[in-house]
């Protein structure tokens, strides 16, 4: 049975993603900060399901992955737990704000990772995916693609950021996939004005890809099931 850990599950994308996985008998640890939908969840778990409660904008959690995982060997990382920003120009964008989203988006990955390193398969069998965002991308940011949209400084600022990283891992673990993923404009709390999408047909369509062996190294930001965005 393919073993697979997910962050950010109590809502939204990262939700829909474990209940699916869940549902098709995959084993899964999914990753949560909410204690009271930890509680919840801990009264029906199912035999396929680790819960670990932690917030990975903290050092701490790096622990409390490793006391749950083990030393489990894992198919497929989805680093999915995100958060979005308020600050739209230089007036409003503030310095806490934009740490306090690079700390999710970037060093949250990379707390993740350095907790379950170890875990992984080389020779390209384990997947990590790392949700980004078309408004990560600094080529179409530099060209104003998505000058239409508000978004926030800290957002692109911590999803470019994340970018760097997913690029750093992919020279270091040169036998595992990393792939930087947008997952299409969706109907979340991080939702924009043109969102199209729900999380659920997402979800699907990510599973499917995944299940199909399809996704590989991908240089540039990924939306399935070919679309590549520059960096
Ligand atoms: N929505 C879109 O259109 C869109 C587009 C491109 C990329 N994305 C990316 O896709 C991912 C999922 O987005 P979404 O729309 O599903 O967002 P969402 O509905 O806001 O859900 C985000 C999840 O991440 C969790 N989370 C945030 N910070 C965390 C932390 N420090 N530790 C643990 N969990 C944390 C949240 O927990 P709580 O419930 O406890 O707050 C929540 O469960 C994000 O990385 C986002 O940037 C979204």
């Amino acid at each position: 049975m393919k073993t697979i850990l997910i962050t950010g599950i109590n809502k939204g994308l990262g939700k829909e993603l474990f209940n699916k996985l869940v549902d098709k008998g995959y084993f899964v640890f999914g990753l949560l900060r909410n204690e009271e939908t930890y509680k919840e969840l801990l009264k029906n778990k199912p035999k396929n399901v680790e819960l670990i409660l932690a917030d990975i904008s903290n050092d701490n959690c790096i622990i409390e992955i490793n006391k749950i995982v083990k030393d489990t060997t894992i198919d497929l990382v989805i680093n999915n737990a995100g958060i979005g920003g308020e600050g739209m120009n230089l007036e409003s964008a503030n310095s806490k704000e934009i740490i306090d989203l690079i700390n999710v988006h970037c060093l949250g990955v990379l707390r993740v990772m350095k907790s379950i390193s170890p875990n992984l398969i080389q020779n390209n069998k384990t997947t990590v995916i790392n949700l980004n965002s078309r408004l990560g991308s600094i080529t179409h940011q530099s060209i104003g693609t998505f000058k239409n949209l508000d978004v926030s400084y800290s957002y692109r600022i911590a999803k470019a950021s994340q970018n760097m990283l997913t690029n750093c891992l992919r020279l270091e673990f040169e036998g595992i996939n990393f792939v930087s993923l947008t997952p299409g404009k969706l109907k979340t709390a991080l939702a924009q004005v043109d969102a199209n999408l729900s999380p659920s047909e997402s979800a699907q369509r990510i599973i499917e890809h995944w299940e199909l062996e399809k996704f590989e190294n991908t240089n540039g930001i990924l939306e399935v099931p070919n679309k590549i965005m520059e960096w």
